[in-house]
């Protein structure tokens, strides 16, 4: 820990260092805008960050330029969240989970089985009285966040047991993000939830430290874990969005119509890269099946669902000022439910 603090405030001063050196060049005065993620160059992120980039430096480049930094560049999720909040970078992508040590409101959209399908998900995501009191919850820590992106749905996949209930979860070491309400879910579905971050997941499959993890089809390609890990199985626990933050004092430094401008550059990202999410996780789910033997596996979805109501009691109750937000969410569900019911 304490040696990820000192990495954390070395590539702060570095990046500031390099910051006044092409800010303070003699012909180029424009302010760099640097905006890092833990995602690939393939993935739908960073299409639509490069698109957004795009947009920002065509309606701006007289005085921005928009530089994105994929693949953990600039340090893990939580690593880039403390970048922005100093102000060392303007912006990065981080998942809600990871968000929820930094306001506890975040906790809501790490609530297993919150939404009772993907559009229910979509249409709250989309509405302001929804996500507004979360987005700005981080204000006084120096940031708030300015759009949501798609991360898919969150299951289960493992090296050599395929997941059909929650007992066979029992005794096995799961990667979980570095959330407390993502350990809770763990202990109640009676995995042994095993936190770290996202770039270290392959190497921990690989070497036999953890048995499996959770995430959304494209871990299993674009970052291999699909190579080690043989079975996928459909429990659908959660819908954890990504989140865009941006360095506060930075967006307020923005005169009225820069900001018009970068605000119709969030929308932008957001569409492009939801447009980019569907066709991804097709292919993805495609290339695992047919390339590298991932066996597919669609499990009876109630015995988790169960197991894991315990979370929304003590969370609700560990902040009642969430629970206006966790009613609008119930409606979305009612408008939108599960192709089950
Ligand atoms: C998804 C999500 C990332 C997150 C990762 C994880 O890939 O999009 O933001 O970091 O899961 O499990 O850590």
């Amino acid at each position: 820990m304490k040696t990820r603090k000192k990495w954390v405030i070395l590539l702060s001063v570095m990046l500031l260092a390099v910051s006044c050196l092409s800010g303070c060049g003699q012909n180029d005065q424009r302010r760099i805008v640097r905006i890092g993620h833990n995602q690939s160059t393939n993935h739908p992120t960073h299409i639509g960050l490069t698109a957004f980039a795009e947009f920002i430096n065509e309606q701006l480049g007289d005085k921005y330029v928009v530089e994105v930094y994929p693949s953990e560049l600039l340090g893990s999720q939580t690593d880039m969240v403390q970048l922005t909040q100093t102000g060392a970078i303007d912006f990065c992508v981080a998942s809600n989970a990871i968000l929820e040590t930094f306001s506890k409101n975040y906790e809501i959209f790490n609530l297993p089985y919150l939404f009772a399908s993907a559009e229910a998900y979509h249409a709250a995501m989309d509405d302001p009285t929804v996500t507004d009191p979360i987005f700005t919850a981080t204000e006084k820590a120096g940031f708030k966040a300015v759009t949501w992106l798609d991360a898919g749905t969150r299951n289960f996949y493992t090296v050599n047991k395929p997941i059909e209930s929650p007992a066979d979860l029992k005794g096995l070491k799961i990667r979980v993000q570095q959330s407390p309400t993502n350990i809770e879910m763990m202990n109640l579905l009676g995995g042994s939830a095993t936190p770290m971050s996202f770039g270290e997941v392959y190497t921990s499959l690989q070497s036999n430290i953890i048995d499996g993890a959770e995430n959304n089809e494209m871990a299993l390609t674009d970052n291999g874990h699909g190579d080690v890990c043989k079975y996928y199985s459909y429990d659908m626990h959660q819908m954890v969005p990504d989140i865009l933050i941006g360095n506060l004092a930075f967006l307020e430094e923005l005169s009225e119509e820069e900001l018009a401008i970068f605000e119709e550059g969030f929308k932008l990202l957001n569409s492009v890269q939801r447009e980019e999410w569907v066709k991804a996780v097709e292919n993805a789910k495609d290339k695992a099946q047919n390339e590298q033997g991932v066996v597919f596996i669609y499990p009876d979805q109630e015995p988790f669902v169960e197991a894991c109501k315990p979370l929304h009691e003590s969370v609700l109750s560990g902040n009642p000022d969430i629970q206006p937000i966790y009613d609008m969410i119930q409606e979305y569900n009612v408008l939108y439910p599960s192709v089950e019911e």
